[in-house]
């Protein structure tokens, strides 16, 4: 990749992140009359999922969308990227030995632990750098084929695991399940 398109891929990064951001503000002055008129559970749980269709999804590419404000990546792994993430679970270099994945606090980093499918196909993570927020880069990005933040130089894997940089922790996994096969609830 030549500087100026490194460049141009990082300033669209820090745009998404920038435009993500003012639409937290702006949601959050829209709803605020709403919340008060409406029972809280009910906001709360509006809020709280989301479904998305991942029917477009081609495998070896990602989706980003947004929920409760931040970005979240879903991925469709190559065989390539789940055989490279699985290889790579005996790795001396990982940072964070835990899989960093909100339904199972307890468990190793092992590629397993984190995928949403049990062959590893798909991955959602918070689109989050866990050092200071930025918004990683993704498509193979970085020295481990994964993901990769500019902001001070954070890379991921292809489990989106940090194994380089000052970021402490892997990629967080939120809670998200396939409610069909094309449907992927995130909440
Ligand atoms: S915010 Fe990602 S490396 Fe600092």
């Amino acid at each position: 990749m030549s500087q100026a398109e490194d460049h141009a891929g990082t300033r669209r990064d820090f745009l998404y992140y920038a435009t993500a951001g003012a639409g937290v503000v702006a949601t959050g002055a829209a709803v605020w009359p709403l919340v008060n008129q409406m029972n809280p559970s009910a906001d709360t749980r509006a809020l709280a999922s989301i479904f998305v269709d991942v029917s477009g999804v081609e495998v070896g590419t990602q989706l980003t969308v947004k929920w409760r404000g931040k970005p979240v990546f879903i991925r469709r792994r190559t065989q390539a990227e789940i055989d490279q993430a699985r290889a790579d679970d005996s790795a001396s270099d990982l940072i964070d030995r835990t899989s960093n994945n909100f339904t199972k606090p307890d468990a190793n980093s092992d590629d397993a632990n984190r995928t949403l499918d049990e062959a590893g196909e798909w991955l959602v993570m918070m689109g989050v750098c866990t050092h200071l927020g930025c918004v990683p880069l993704g498509n193979g990005a970085g020295d481990f084929g994964g993901w990769f933040c500019p902001c001070h130089g954070s890379h991921y894997d292809t489990s989106g695991r940090i194994r380089r940089g000052p970021a402490p922790r892997n990629l967080e996994v939120p809670v998200a399940q396939f409610t069909d096969e094309t449907t992927i609830l995130l909440g």
